[in-house]
C-alpha cells in the first residue's frame, strides 16, 4: 500500500503591511483594542495587480524546489482558496498549474474557507493512498483583502493576504505516512461567516440585500465561542483516535484566527508555549493560507527536522473544521 508523505512548504507573504495603527486611521479601532482581542498586530496585503493564483505559484514553485521532487513528477494540483482570481471559473488551481509550466496536469480548486488547507491534506493522502496518483501539489492561498469590507470594524482588523504550498508524495514507508486527518462540516451554522452576495441563492438568502458585493460578513462573537468548542473537541479526539500524547507533538500548528482562541486550544491540550505555533500577530488570518504559512515560518526558521510530528487543527465558514496528524519527511 502507498502511504502519503509531507515532502515540503513553501509560502509567499506579500510586501506591503497593514498595521492596527494604520486601520485606527481608517475605522474607529485602535491598536490596543484589536490586539487585546485578538492578538493581532499586522496583516500583509497584496499588490493590486496581485492576484492569489501570483503568490499561490510563488509558494508552490519554493515547495516543490525543496521537496526534491522534479516538476514534470508533479500530477495533481489542488487549491483552496476562498478569494479566488475569478468567483466560478476558471479554478485558481488551473491558472496556477500554467503558471507553473504545468499544464496538462489535473487541478481544482475546494472551498472549505480557513479549514482549505486541512481538506486538500486529506484530498491528497485520499489520492495517493488510492494508487491514483503519486506527487500531489496543495496550495492555500488568499487574497481577503479583495472581499474584505473596509469600513466593517469586526471583520477588516482580521484578514490578511498570503499563500502556502506543500508537495506530499507516495511512500512505502509507514513511518513517512500522514498518521491520520479528521474533517467535518455543519451547514446549519452557514451564516455565522459568509459572503452572502454573488451567488445563486443570493438573490433570496442575501443577509444584506442592499449590498451588491462579495465582502465577508461575521457573527464575530458566536464564531468565536463555536471555534474554540470545535477546534479542542477536534484535536482531543484525534489524539485519543490514535493513541497520541500531547507531549508528543513538537508542533501545532492551529489555524491563525485570534490569539486567544489557539490559547483556549493549547491550554486544554496542556501545551507548553514552545510547542505552539504562532504567527497571527505579523500575518492576521489568512484562512486557507494560514497553516501552511505557518508551517513555513517553523521551517524557514530552522526549526523543522525530519521525523517531528505536527498537529494541524482548523476551523472556518460553513462551518468546516479538521485536524491532521503529519510527521515532516523530507525526502532522504
Ligand atoms: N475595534 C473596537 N471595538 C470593536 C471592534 C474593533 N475593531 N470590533 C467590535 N468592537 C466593539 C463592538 O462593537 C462591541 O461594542 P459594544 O459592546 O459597544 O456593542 C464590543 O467591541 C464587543 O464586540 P464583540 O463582537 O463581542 O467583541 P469580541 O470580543 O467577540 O471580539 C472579534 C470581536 C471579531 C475579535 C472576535 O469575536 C473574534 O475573533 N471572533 C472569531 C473570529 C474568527 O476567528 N473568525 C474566523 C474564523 S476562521
Amino acid at each position: 500500500m502507498a502511504y502519503a508523505a509531507f515532502r515540503s512548504i513553501g509560502a509567499y507573504v506579500p510586501k506591503k503591511i497593514l498595521t492596527n495603527e494604520d486601520l485606527a486611521k481608517m475605522v474607529d479601532t485602535s491598536d490596543e483594542w484589536i490586539t487585546k482581542r485578538t492578538g493581532i498586530k499586522e496583516r500583509h496585503i497584496a499588490a493590486e495587480n496581485e492576484y492569489t493564483s501570483d503568490m499561490g505559484a510563488k509558494a508552490a514553485e519554493l515547495a516543490i524546489q525543496r521537496s526534491g521532487v522534479a516538476k514534470e513528477d508533479i500530477d495533481l494540483v489542488v487549491c483552496a482558496t476562498i478569494s479566488p482570481d475569478y468567483f466560478c471559473m476558471p479554478s485558481t488551481a488551473t491558472i496556477i498549474s500554467t503558471k507553473l509550466g504545468l499544464p496538462n496536469v489535473q487541478a481544482f480548486d475546494i472551498s472549505a474557507a480557513c479549514t482549505g488547507f486541512v481538506y486538500i491534506l486529506s484530498i491528497a493522502k485520499a489520492f495517493i493512498e488510492s494508487g491514483m496518483k503519486k506527487n500531489v501539489l496543495i496550495i492555500g492561498a488568499e487574497k481577503l483583502s479583495a472581499i474584505t469590507d473596509y469600513e466593517d470594524r469586526g471583520t477588516c482588523i482580521l484578514f490578511g493576504d498570503g499563500a502556502g504550498a506543500a508537495v506530499i508524495s507516495a511512500t512505502d514507508n509507514k513511518d513517512e505516512a500522514i498518521i491520520d486527518i479528521h474533517t467535518g462540516a455543519d451547514g446549519e451554522f452557514a451564516d455565522l461567516l459568509m459572503t452572502p452576495n454573488g451567488g445563486s441563492g443570493s438573490a433570496h438568502d442575501s443577509l444584506d440585500q442592499e449590498a451588491n458585493s462579495c465582502f465577508m460578513q461575521m457573527k464575530g462573537n458566536e464564531t468565536f465561542k463555536v471555534a474554540v468548542r470545535t477546534l479542542t473537541k477536534d484535536v482531543v479526539d484525534i489524539l485519543e483516535t490514535n493513541n497520541i500524547k500531547s507531549e508528543d507533538i513538537k508542533h501545532f500548528v492551529p489555524h491563525q484566527a485570534n490569539y486567544r482562541i489557539i490559547k483556549a486550544v493549547g491550554d486544554a491540550l496542556k501545551l507548553k508555549e514552545e510547542q505552539v505555533v504562532l504567527t497571527v500577530a505579523k500575518y492576521g488570518n489568512t484562512s486557507g493560507a494560514s497553516i501552511p504559512m505557518a508551517i513555513n515560518d517553523v521551517y524557514e526558521a530552522g526549526n523543522l527536522k525530519a521525523g517531528e510530528l505536527m498537529l494541524l487543527d482548523a476551523f472556518g465558514g460553513g462551518l468546516t473544521w479538521g485536524s491532521a496528524l503529519v510527521p515532516f519527511s523530507p525526502k532522504k
